[in-house]
């Protein structure tokens, strides 16, 4: 099981982080100063993907602009000699092969996956949310595409949630086999506090085998009308074994307000030309701020 293709849901409606998103994909917002989508194509880059099919919709063409090559903006870089920003520019272009294909009803996430059936074309695929950005040595999805290589099975990526929190996320329960390794017993997206079977959450990131495909078709609309691709895992667990792989970094929720704002902060720390000053900034708010 060879894992070289990846799929980028971006069809969402954002409206979570309304009312920015009424005119803006989320997946443009800029964390410092790359949209959060260059961070999860990077992610992905990094781990050996050299084919991604982005799942777009209504209102997101500044996605496909961002990732094309832009020949007037480079031109007019080179005739002023700004060398370093023309050759910035010139690398997203050919960062990796970019595909689109658009969803044309926002009808939930496992939908938009069906839209990746024919691109897959039979083999296993890389599925990577925009929703969370992961800082990490080894990147995020490398660490499942290593498990599901090795155990030739789908695989989900997981972190620990507080408890008060299982409601926004995926939820596995899960049987540890190995540290940070569990074979999943039961999947249900966003139970309640007192449902939930666990705290072991998921976090955007998963690699899928096409049997996917068939369980998406039986999926009932699930949370909030949609065909959540967490149900279809619960449908395939009978035939299917499925592991779960607690992913090892920092892992920012971007589509949150809190969360962009605190990864906008912390990236900004990772980089060399603004850390000090970042740091200076934040030590002098810090004195204002009356102790509460
Ligand atoms: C989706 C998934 C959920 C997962 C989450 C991670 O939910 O349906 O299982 O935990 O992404 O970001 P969303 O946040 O899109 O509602």
């Amino acid at each position: 099981m060879r894992i070289r293709k990846a799929v980028i849901p971006a069809a969402g409606l954002g409206t979570r982080m309304l009312p920015i998103t009424k005119s803006m994909p989320k997946e443009m917002l800029p964390i410092v100063d790359k949209p959060v989508i260059h961070y999860v194509v990077e992610e992905a880059v990094k781990a050996g993907i050299d084919d991604i099919l982005i799942i777009t919709g209504k209102g997101k063409r500044a996605i496909e602009d961002y990732f094309d090559r832009s020949f007037e903006l480079e031109f007019y870089l080179r005739e002023k000699g700004k060398l370093e920003e023309l050759k910035q520019i010139e690398e997203i272009g050919e960062m990796v092969d970019i595909y689109y294909v658009r969803q044309k009803k926002p009808l939930g996430l496992g939908d938009a996956i069906l839209h990746a059936e024919k691109h897959v074309n039979g083999g296993p695929f890389a599925v990577l949310l925009g929703d969370d950005i992961i800082v990490s040595q080894k990147p995020g999805i490398k660490q499942l595409i290593d498990v599901a290589e090795k155990r030739k099975v789908p695989v989900i990526g997981v972190e620990s949630v507080p408890r008060e929190l299982v409601n926004k996320y995926g939820i596995v329960d899960g049987e540890p086999i190995e540290e940070g390794l569990y074979i999943v017993r039961h999947l249900v997206e966003k139970p309640s506090i007192q449902e939930a079977p666990s705290n072991v959450a998921i976090i955007g990131r998963y690699i899928l085998t096409p049997e996917i495909f068939d369980a998406l078709r039986e999926t009932p609309p699930g949370r909030g009308g949609e065909i959540q691709l967490t149900d279809a895992l619960q449908i395939l667990l009978p035939s299917q074994e499925i592991f779960a792989k607690e992913i090892k970094g920092e892992r920012y929720d971007v589509g949150s307000k809190l969360g962009f704002v605190i990864a906008n902060l912390k990236l900004s720390l990772q980089r060399g030309e603004m850390r000090n000053e970042m740091l200076g900034f934040l030590k002098s708010i810090l004195r204002e701020i009356p102790d509460e």
